[in-house]
Parts: structure tokens; sequence; C-alpha cells
């Protein structure tokens, strides 16, 4: 059998992206599951008018979700989103069941596909947060800093961001876990910009790496490099955007990561918010809010196109419904283990 075709995750940078993220009515799940199969051939209709504009839709579906709209099997990897408490900071999770990443080169090829969607969708589903990023300058945040260079580069990306045969049923697909912070912009910019190259372990005009030995144990680079046991990095793919709205004095980045196992994401959150050691925590988080946060499973396109239905004997009860792993540890161990469960092998 020919093995299943991924969503476009792995393209290129746009200039410019929205992300929604919807609920689903109760009842709704029929309906919902023939809109996800129509959502290919809407994108078709829309980019193929400007091609250049490259226009894709990545679509995710949350574990609250899953059993009600496709039965089992479930991705093994699915759970709702963990929140996190540290000493000063905190990544809330915020109701989700279905997610849009639209991405392009022109915004209004988003727009036009997020309207096709969402009328669609309408009697069936809440767009619960909508955000419309754009491209700053070089690939900046908001902070000021270039914010994508170390992701992981061809061919080694596939490996670290699509499921294989640890799961073979869901292989090709991914977990994808978004965030929407704000910045207290004020405060960051009353730093020098040594201080904000020592809270990135980065510089600001150039975007060099700091050498390791000169990484501040709080900066951003060093709670997110994720080395295991063998020597190994896991690494993500992410698309993060800025956004605003200048009047509201409102300055955010959507943080999106993309991931072959969510305990990579998950051991990342906790470096930053619970610090590594505890307390020791992220020092961009003194200037940037998490507002959102959640996790969704990424299918094939194969799936996507032709979902199945839950069979009418199998639909599970509620309490199945609760987290994978509902001990609180982030299960980061597994990663550790065998080379043939890496995402790196
Ligand atoms: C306010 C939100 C965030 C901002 C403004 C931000 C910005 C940045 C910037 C400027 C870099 C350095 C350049 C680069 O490699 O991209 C970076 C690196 C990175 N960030 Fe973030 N980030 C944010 C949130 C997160 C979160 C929530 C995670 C993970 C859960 C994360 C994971 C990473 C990783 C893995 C790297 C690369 C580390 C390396 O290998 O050097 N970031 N980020």
């Amino acid at each position: 059998m020919a093995a299943a075709e991924p969503q476009a995750i792995l393209t290129p940078t746009t200039s410019a992206a929205m992300f929604l993220t919807l609920t689903i009515h109760d009842g709704a799940e029929d309906d919902v599951r023939d809109v996800l199969s129509a959502i290919n051939g809407l994108r078709r209709s829309v980019g193929f008018r400007i091609p250049e504009a490259g226009l894709t839709c990545v679509v995710g579906v949350g574990a609250a979700v899953w059993d009600r709209l496709f039965g089992r099997p479930r991705p093994a990897g699915l759970h709702p989103f963990r929140e996190l408490n540290g000493s000063r900071h905190h990544a809330p999770a915020t109701p989700g069941d279905l997610f849009f990443h639209l991405r392009a080169d022109r915004l209004d090829l988003c727009f036009e596909l997020a309207q096709l969607l969402t009328d669609r969708l309408d009697p069936y589903a809440r767009v619960v947060d909508e955000v419309h990023g754009f491209r700053s300058f070089d690939e900046r945040d908001l902070l000021g800093f270039v914010d994508g260079t170390e992701n992981p580069d061809w061919p080694a990306a596939p490996a670290q961001v699509l499921i294989g045969d640890e799961d073979p049923e869901f292989a090709g697909g991914s977990y994808v876990v978004p965030q929407k912070y704000l910045h207290d912009l004020a405060g960051w910019n009353g730093l020098t910009v040594e201080e904000q190259e020592r809270a990135f372990g980065r510089t600001k005009l150039n975007d060099v790496e700091f050498p390791d030995a000169e990484k501040a144990a709080n900066a951003h680079l060093t709670l997110n490099t994720i080395v295991d046991e063998n020597g190994d990095q896991h690494q993500i793919m992410r698309f993060n955007m800025p956004f605003g709205r200048v009047g509201a004095q409102e300055f955010g980045t959507y943080f999106i990561g993309y991931v072959r196992t969510p305990e990579v994401i998950e051991q990342m959150l906790e470096n930053m918010f619970i610090g590594k050691p505890p307390g020791i925590y992220d020092r961009i988080l003194d200037f940037s809010t998490a507002v959102t946060g959640n996790l969704f499973f990424v299918p094939t396109n194969d799936f996507l196109d032709d979902p199945p239905a839950p069979a009418a004997a199998a639909i599970p009860s509620a309490e199945e419904d609760t987290p994978a792993s509902g001990d609180g540890s982030l299960g980061i161990g597994s990663l550790k283990g065998s080379g043939d469960e890496s995402p790196t092998s």
C-alpha cells in the first residue's frame, strides 16, 4: 500500500497566515466529517486562482472530539493540552476541537478560504479564537528577533515532524501545539539590547547563536534545546507569526509548533514555565503571557479526504476521553527509550 500523504506542514514560510480554533456542537459530528472531507477541494478552488501565493491549509483535531468524530483507534499521543503553573508564569489550556492553520503569501487567499470554511461549518461549530498573522521584515517577531532560524532543515525535517512506524495507523500524521502570547513591549523595550540578547541566547541584529558556554541558564535557547541520553536532539517545526492591534496596544506572537510526538513540545514548555531546574524559567516569559493553549492531531490528507465514522457499537463513554497519561507526568521518558521509539530514528 502506498504511504499516506501528509498535510502541507513542511512548506516554506509565507508572508501571511490565519489561525482559527473552533469548538464543535454536540450532535454535529456527521456534518463536521462531511465538511472535513471537502476542505482540500475548497483549498484547491481558492489556491488555484493565484497559484504563486502558495495557499495551504493544515487541519488539526482535538482530543475531546476524536472519538465522537471518528471512533477508535485514536492517535497514540492525542490528549488534551496540559496546563502548566510555574512559580511566576502560567500556560493555560483553552477550548478547541478543530484547528485551521491557513498560510499564503497573500492574506486575501487565507481570508477567502477561512470564509468558505466557516460558512460551511457555521451550523455545526463556533470559532473561539481567530488570529491574523503577518510577516515582519526578515521573519522577526515583535520582540525584534529573527524567529524560525533553528527549525529542522531538509532532509532531517520529516523525521522530526511526521509520525512513523511507532503508530502505524497514523503514520504520516503529526501533532500541533498552538499558543497565543501577548507581549509587554514597553517592558521589553526598556531592556538594553544586550539584556534582550541574553534572554534569547542569540544576537538581535544578525541573528547569531551565542556559544553554549555564554548562554544564560534561563535563555530561551538553553531551555528549548532537548537532547536525549543518546545525544540525539529532538526538534520541532515552528511557524510563529506576529499579530496585533496598535490602537489596543496589543502586540503578540502566535506560537505554533509541529512535532512527531507531543512529549518534545511538552518538555520544552515544562522547561520554559516550570524551569530547568525548577525556578529557572524562560526569561522571555517575563514579557510574554500565554493566553491560549491547545494540542491537536494532524491527520494525513488521505484520512481527511475520507474520514472514518465511528462504528455504532464502539462509541466510547465520556470517561475514556480523559488524557492518555493521567499521572501528570510529561512522559518524556519514552523519548529516552530504544532508538526505535526515537523521533530521530
Ligand atoms: C512568545 C513566544 C515565543 C517567541 C517570541 C519565540 C521566539 C524565538 C526566537 C526568536 C528564537 C531564535 C531563533 C530561532 O531558532 O527561531 C526561538 C527559538 C526556539 N524556540 Fe521560541 N519563541 C516563543 C515560544 C516558544 C515556545 C512556546 C516553544 C516551545 C514550546 C519554543 C521553541 C523554540 C525552539 C525549539 C527554538 C530553537 C532552539 C534551538 O534549537 O536553538 N518557542 N524562539
